[in-house]
């Protein structure tokens, strides 16, 4: 089992580069199956999902090699169209593969997702494009058998109950690039990733426009070659280190993403009356001093409160004065943390999809156990400004996500390990 030991209080100060975005980076990995020619990747983050991901695409027979730490030469000469089935329980993005597949040899079969500890994730949305498209699509036992041999343009609309979806989204682009003819997908998910994959795929010569707006239009029908491309900056590691100074009262510098990329949670944190601000060419800048304050905050989709930085913001306001409220649109089950940081004395209640936390409040170290990627940051957190140690328990799964995480915090001051 994976156990960090965390011991608190110390001020956090120095530079910090985040590495490439995980949720852009891997929907790019999968689709590089759509073309036969080599493609390059840089900026690709050292995480446990891409190491997941690359060991599918080798399962299909596709020749994945790393050039150095970041990059990677994808070469999918053949590809299989049966993904096995231990991966879909062990990632949720590898649902990218249906797409992928079906763009690539018209036809999939894919093991049904598996549950995930975040909260419900159906998959509705994907289907309903993906059959829009023409594509059959049965589920047989545990699998999805898909039949994309007839593919045709259409109009689909993608938003559900809680807005759209990102990789459903990602998913039906990639189907529609093999339906000759031009589809509009409406409701689109507008989130940096989608935006950034729409831009992988136009270098591999795929024509999309509307990228950044709800409503796309891709033609399909066009072959793809190879390309090269770098993805994104991570925008959640780097609100995370954004946190990471603030709940420490430590002044940071955050390099590596792109201006804008965090604008909706760095204007959630100057509402509590954080100093932060992102320059022209990309650096965040965090001060700490004085007292920050509650706030009342929904997450949505993009351009909303990201989801993915509400348990780190919710351990934030363990800190601040007075009396947050915190919605989950997104994921309204998304607070299996919190029982572990009211053994460290924070005072969080939970009803429904929303969080009531009352700060400022000694937080002090306990042994606590991580359920999820998002869960592990918001941990190691509170366990950063605790008195005395913190033990995360499961501490695997900030991999998923985070590169380095430890060795990234220990540069700025932080006393964390992983034991
Ligand atoms: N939804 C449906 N039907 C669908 C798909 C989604 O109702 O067919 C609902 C979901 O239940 C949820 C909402 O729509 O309430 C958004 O789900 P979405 O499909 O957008 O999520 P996702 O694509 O599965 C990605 C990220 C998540 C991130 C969400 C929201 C990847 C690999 N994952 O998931 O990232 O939270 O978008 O921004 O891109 C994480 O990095 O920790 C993480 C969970």
């Amino acid at each position: 089992m994976e156990i960090t030991r965390i011991v608190g209080g110390r001020r956090l100060c120095g530079d910090v580069v985040v590495g490439g975005s995980k949720n852009a980076c891997l929907p790019m990995l999968a689709a590089s199956l759509l073309t036969c020619e080599e493609c390059v990747i840089h900026n690709v983050p050292a995480l446990s999902d891409v190491v997941t991901m690359i060991a599918i695409l080798r399962e299909l027979g596709v020749s994945v090699n790393r050039i150095g730490e970041h990059s990677v030469k994808i070469h999918a000469r053949n590809a299989s169209f049966v993904v096995p089935e231990i991966y879909m329980q062990k990632m949720r993005a590898s649902v990218c593969l249906m797409g992928a597949l079906i763009g690539r040899t018209g036809k999939a079969i894919v093991p049904i997702p598996g549950g995930c500890v975040i909260g419900c994730r159906p998959i509705d949305l994907h289907i309903k494009g993906f059959r829009a498209l023409g594509c059959r699509t049965v589920r047989r036992r545990d699998f999805f058998v898909m039949d994309g041999s007839r593919l045709h343009a259409e109009k689909i609309t993608l938003s559900g109950e809680r807005g759209s979806t990102v990789t459903g989204t990602i998913n039906v682009i990639m189907a529609a690039i093999k339906a000759p003819g031009e589809s509009v997908i409406e409701g689109a998910a507008v989130e940096p990733e989608v935006s950034d994959f729409c831009g992988y795929l136009s270098a591999m010569g795929a024509k999309i426009s509307g990228v950044g707006t709800s409503t796309l239009k891709v033609t399909g029908g066009i072959a793809l070659h190879g390309c090269e491309y770098t993805v994104i900056g991570d925008r959640i590691e780097a609100g995370t280190f954004v946190c990471a100074g603030l709940i420490t009262g430590g002044d940071v510098r955050i390099f590596g993403l792109e201006r804008g990329l965090l604008d909706p949670f760095l204007v959630g944190l100057r509402r509590i009356g954080a100093r932060v601000s992102q320059d022209d060419d990309g650096k965040i800048t965090v001060q700490s001093g004085g007292q920050l304050s509650y706030a009342d905050i929904v997450t949505g989709p993009h351009p909303g409160f990201p989801t993915d930085l509400q348990a780190q913001f919710c351990a934030l306001q363990t800190q601040s004065c007075g009396e947050s409220t915190i919605v989950e649109g997104v994921y309204p089950s998304r607070f299996m943390y919190a029982a572990e940081l009211g053994k460290m004395g924070a005072a969080i209640r939970v009803e429904n999809a929303s969080a009531r936390v009352s700060g400022p409040c000694a937080l002090r170290g306990a042994c606590l156990r991580a359920t999820d990627l998002r869960s592990s940051a918001a941990l190691y957190l509170a366990g950063l400004c605790a008195s005395g140690e913190t033990f995360v328990y499961d501490a695997h799964h900030i991999d998923r996500g985070y590169e380095n995480l430890e060795m990234k915090l220990r540069a700025i001051g932080a006393n964390i390990r992983r034991v």
